[in-house]
């Protein structure tokens, strides 16, 4: 699969234009050469974006299985599939061989329909980063079940509201799973979580960290034997091009999770190519997605392209601080990674620590570096460049969504010239365009405006599960034919992107339209700063102030810093960006994700604390009090 990659600035050019004139010919010519279909297709896009419907590659079949394993048997049988690194790095790693990973996925598969799973059925894997939660996800798709993987993260209440919503008939988790010196207990979150549910007809529990669970006769079943059991051979179900892949929930700016959903052929196609063209994986290469597969990110760039790509990649069921803060490092280094893709919050994580963490380990394997899920600011970027790449690998800045099921704007390595903060150019196929707050586009470079999509893409997500009217009115009704992104972007001077954070951040402050991302981003410039969020409150001058929450590397005096910091935003923005108020805070509220919750932060710049919302699902609900306490 390489007939399809992007050499050099003309050739993305050339396929930007080939791609926007005709659709149909771009993307049937890589869905053609790259891909094994049962059935060809009949057309290859059929849209009405008002509407919110699209269609891709109608008419054709296929199984996303054999192209992700079957199809490699023959070449790669003996390569590896999946690179699996434990959480204790003396615990051994598992090397799955193409070949293992098929007949892994075909005895799963068959424990599956053994439990009267069938095509269309829900599945829900609620699972740590183990083999079995890639070999699960495979297995659903291998009989045209709909996977709706939960982050292993969120609580049972979050966790009972997605089986909920999806009406799962079968829950696939573990006794528990291990993250750093913790250990976490699924099962019982999962007992939990049943409680009042009748949808869920059967658990099957995978073990791992060999904790005393308990079994519900009737319903609980360990994997283990079943798997022993189970044949090796399983059909791959014929898949209409648009039968549905996979549910992914995300939290919507309020309410209940929105569960996207994901199709065969389309997700498929732009998964394994953004894949290649984004990280270039040569035959030998090792390639390493440091997310977790809970994510959309591990969906597409840990499972699902990699794979499709024949690709080795590496599944890490640990954290970057366990057992020290150079365990990334040591990983890059133990297997001689290629390509890594990671987000600018572990960045900056590991930034603040002593370099020496880094220089312990031999980092020249390392060709292509990505992040992903959130702006990156200025500094961490640097830090990233210098100290891992040591400047010689481009980083590439992908901007995505759930939604949008792969990646849209990002630069192209050894293609598309770099520019700190900027996720650049949209992939080929990608549309953007920035729309005004009355409705129009705006033309022209050095313009900012609201991100949007004005042509449909081959993994746009097709539907809210159960909730169509709901897709309809989030993403297709304020700008009606066109996909809303939420988020805010600005175009520089030669057209690259800038993403400016979600225009539900967007400050107003004395008429100017100030996007919070560059804000942190100038506060994290100040050496004494880890990391920042601002938010508005209201101010009867100028409409909106801003408050900024701060995370200090080290101790210094309050007043003095306040000065220092506003001085650099004065310098970097302007003085209108200027902090009116400043809270030094030992943390920030993070959901899962590691985003900032930002809702929080406004309620109690407001002093409006009353209903906070729910904070459960927060990785760290404790430093919301701590926060509270010391507001300004
Ligand atoms: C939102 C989507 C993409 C997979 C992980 C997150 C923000 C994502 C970037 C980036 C600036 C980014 C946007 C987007 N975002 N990547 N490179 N630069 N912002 O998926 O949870 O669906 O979140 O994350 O605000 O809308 P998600």
């Amino acid at each position: 699969m390489s007939n399809y990659r992007i050499n050099d600035l003309e050739h993305y050019f050339k396929a930007q234009k080939e791609a926007i004139e005709n659709p149909e010919k771009f993307w049937g010519d890589i869905a053609e050469q790259n891909f094994q279909w049962r059935k060809k297709w009949n057309k290859v896009v059929a849209h009405n974006l008002a509407e919110a419907e699209v269609k891709w590659f109608l008419g054709a079949k296929l199984n996303i299985t054999e192209n992700c394993i079957d199809r490699h048997l023959k070449t790669r049988g003996n390569k590896t599939a999946i690179l699996w690194e434990p959480n204790d790095p003396n615990e051994p790693a598992e090397h799955i061989t193409y070949k293992d990973l098929h007949q892994r996925v075909c005895k799963f598969a068959n424990v599956l329909k053994e439990s009267g799973v069938k095509k269309g059925d829900r599945v829900c894997i609620y699972l740590p980063m183990i083999p079995d939660l890639t070999v699960s996800i495979l297995a659903c798709a291998r009989i045209g079940a709909i996977h709706s993987v939960v982050f292993a993260g969120f609580s049972s209440t979050a966790l009972a509201t997605r089986i909920n919503d999806c009406e799962a008939k079968v829950v696939i988790t573990s006794d528990g799973g291990f993250r750093g010196d913790k250990t976490i207990n699924l099962k019982g979150i999962v007992d939990e979580a049943l409680k009042h549910m009748s949808c869920v007809e059967t658990v099957l529990v995978a073990k791992r960290i060999d904790s005393k669970i308990s079994m519900k006769a009737g319903r609980d079943k360990f994997l283990k034997p079943l798997l022993e059991k189970a044949s090796d051979d399983c059909y791959a179900e014929e898949m209409d091009a648009e039968d549905p892949l996979f549910i992914l929930y995300t939290s919507g700016s309020t309410g209940m999770p929105k569960g996207m959903l994901h199709t065969t052929a389309g997700y498929m196609v732009y998964s394994a190519y953004t894949f290649n063209n984004v990280f270039r994986p040569e035959e030998n290469d090792i390639y390493w997605c440091a997310a977790d597969i809970g994510w959309i990110t591990g969906h597409s760039y840990i499972v699902y392209g990699p794979l499709a790509n024949g690709t080795t990649s590496v599944m890490f069921e640990g954290v970057p601080s366990y057992p020290d803060f150079g365990r990334f490092w040591e990983v890059i280094e133990k297997y001689k990674i290629n390509q890594f893709y990671t987000a600018p919050t572990a960045i900056r994580t590991l930034a603040k620590e002593n370099v020496s963490f880094v220089e312990k380990h031999d980092l020249s394997s390392l060709k292509i570096l990505g992040t992903v899920g959130e702006p990156i600011n200025e500094e961490a970027w640097h830090w990233y460049d210098n100290h891992i790449g040591k400047k010689g690998c481009p980083i590439t800045d992908t901007w995505w969504q759930t939604e949008t099921g792969g990646m849209m704007i990002c630069p192209i390595p050894f293609v598309t010239p770099t520019k700190p903060t900027f996720a650049t150019l949209p992939m080929p196929g990608i549309q953007v365009c920035l729309m005004d707050e009355n409705g129009k586009e705006i033309e022209g470079n050095r313009e900012s405006g609201r991100l949007c999509i004005k042509f449909p893409w081959p993994s746009m997500a097709r539907t809210i599960w159960g909730n169509h009217q709901r897709y309809k009115e989030t993403y297709f009704i304020t700008y009606p034919g066109k996909y809303f992104t939420g988020d805010g972007a600005m175009r520089d001077e030669v057209g690259y992107y800038r993403i400016t954070g979600r225009v539900d951040d967007v400050i107003i402050i004395s008429g100017h339209n100030l996007g919070t991302a560059p804000i942190e981003d100038a506060i994290n410039e100040h050496e004494k700063v880890v990391e920042s969020a601002v938010v508005g409150f209201p101010h009867n001058i100028k409409g909106n102030a801003l408050y900024g929450y701060i995370i200090l590397k080290e101790e210094d005096e309050h007043d003095k810093l306040r000065n220092e910091i506003n001085r650099v935003i004065s310098e970097q923005i302007g003085p209108i960006a200027k902090l009116d108020k400043i809270q030094f805070v030992k943390g920030l509220p993070k959901t899962r994700s590691g985003k900032i919750m930002r809702r929080i932060l406004r309620k109690i710049a407001h002093k409006d604390t009353s209903k906070l919302g729910d904070i459960s699902t927060l990785l760290n609900p404790d430093i919301v009090e701590e926060i509270m306490k010391g507001a300004l």
